[in-house]
């Protein structure tokens, strides 16, 4: 093992120049600290933490370590520059190599020939590490993960001003990091708790089993290929999964009826949007609950309950009525069959403008012309938005 380099002086002969570039970059790490500290999207502060890594110490790859505590393993939560794709699945238990050694002592190291280290264990095919900076992330004196810069660009070995910083950021950046992660954590587990309550009602209705499962995944293919941010996605998420919550207060008779529903019955079927976000008006914020209240509008406002149009009708509740009229049409009922995909994206495509929204039928046009508008597609489309990214 070789300690962090003391001897070689930092580059640079000016002096003042040096100093300004310093504190150039301290600056840079509170801004980001300052900007990490209001964030809690575990994605948003992966990003901006590597970028700042790279920025401060010029590396070839930076990555982010997190603990697998139960297998008492690190695995990369973010890996970023030209190895990414190498070494993405490399898993390392706590106490091996070099990244594993520091997720176990909590000391920062650098290693500027890691053939000469004893616990190195050689190079994934495709990529040569040379020098690797490794700092943990603690917070309250518990490792929570791992920062890692791998060969510095333009020079040949990494610095003691290197770890320092390094040190400093990691400092800055575990407790938000930290937070996010408890936050998504949470946000996962409320999802599962809503998902279940919403499945309790869903099976209620014994001719439609798995509708609100559908209704999600169609939905979340029709926000992305919307382009929809994060966000809006979490959003769209939770009301398409809450959408027909209301019907939890319409009666059995109505809503096992083997057979197209009377007059009265329809008006009584009709009330569950509102019902919904009345139910869910606590737990949710604006965007889940329009969607949830104006999933039955209709783009020319002959809908219910509001009668919204156009513009009017919240994007949210556009999309979900698409999934949720393509799901209706293609599901079968004891009095009439479900349409073949094909028929039943005819029909999408033909009530544009009268009942769905043209922009949204487009990005459905667009996923089912090429064979995307599946659930298998939607299972991918749900593990890339809401997992933490690895970038290329
Ligand atoms: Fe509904």
């Amino acid at each position: 093992m070789i300690a962090a380099d003391t001897r070689s002086p930092e580059p640079g002969s000016d002096r003042n120049r040096d100093l300004d570039r310093r504190l150039a970059e301290y600056e840079l790490l509170l801004e980001i600290g300052v900007k990490l500290s209001g964030t809690l999207d575990l994605a948003t502060v992966l990003e901006t933490a590597l970028e700042t890594a790279e920025a401060v110490c010029r590396a070839e790859t930076s990555s982010i370590w997190d603990v697998d505590e139960e297998k008492q393993e690190l695995f990369f939560r973010v890996v970023r520059g030209r190895a990414a794709g190498e070494i993405r699945d490399l898993r390392v238990p706590i106490g091996q190599g070099i990244v594993g050694s520091v997720a176990r002592t909590g000391v920062a190291e650098v290693v500027n020939d890691v053939a000469t280290d004893a616990r190195w264990h050689g190079d994934p095919k495709g990529f040569k590490t040379r020098a690797i900076l490794t700092v943990p992330l603690l917070v309250q004196g518990d490792v929570i993960g791992v920062l890692q810069l791998l060969n510095p660009v333009g020079r040949d070995r990494f610095m003691e001003g290197d770890l320092r910083r390094m040190s400093l950021f990691a400092g800055i950046l575990a407790p938000p990091l930290q937070n996010a992660r408890l936050y998504a954590a949470q946000q996962r587990q409320f999802l599962k708790m809503v998902t279940a309550l919403a499945e309790t009602i869903d099976k209620r209705d014994p001719y439609t089993g798995g509708h609100v499962r559908r209704v999600v995944g169609y939905s979340i293919l029709l926000g992305a290929e919307l382009g929809l941010d994060r966000a809006l996605l979490e959003d769209l998420r939770f009301a398409a999964t809450l959408h027909d919550i209301g019907k939890i207060v319409v009666p059995d008779r109505i809503l096992g009826k083997p057979a197209p529903l009377d007059r009265e019955e329809v008006d009584v079927m009709k009330r569950h949007p509102v019902d919904g976000a009345e139910i869910v008006s606590h737990l949710a914020n604006p965007a889940v609950l329009v969607g949830v209240r104006n999933h039955h509008e209709r783009i020319d406002g002959k809908g219910y309950p509001d009668g919204l149009s156009g513009d009017d009708l919240p994007l949210v509740a556009r999309i979900i009525a698409v999934a949720d009229t393509y799901d209706a049409m293609t599901t079968s009922r004891p009095y009439r069959n479900g349409l073949p995909p094909e028929q039943a994206a005819a029909e999408i495509l033909g009530s544009v403008g009268t009942q769905l929204c043209p922009y949204v039928v487009a990005a459905f046009r667009s996923l089912f012309e090429r064979g995307s508008f599946t659930l298998a597609a939607s299972e991918s489309v749900l593990r890339s938005v809401y997992e933490p990214a690895s970038h290329h």
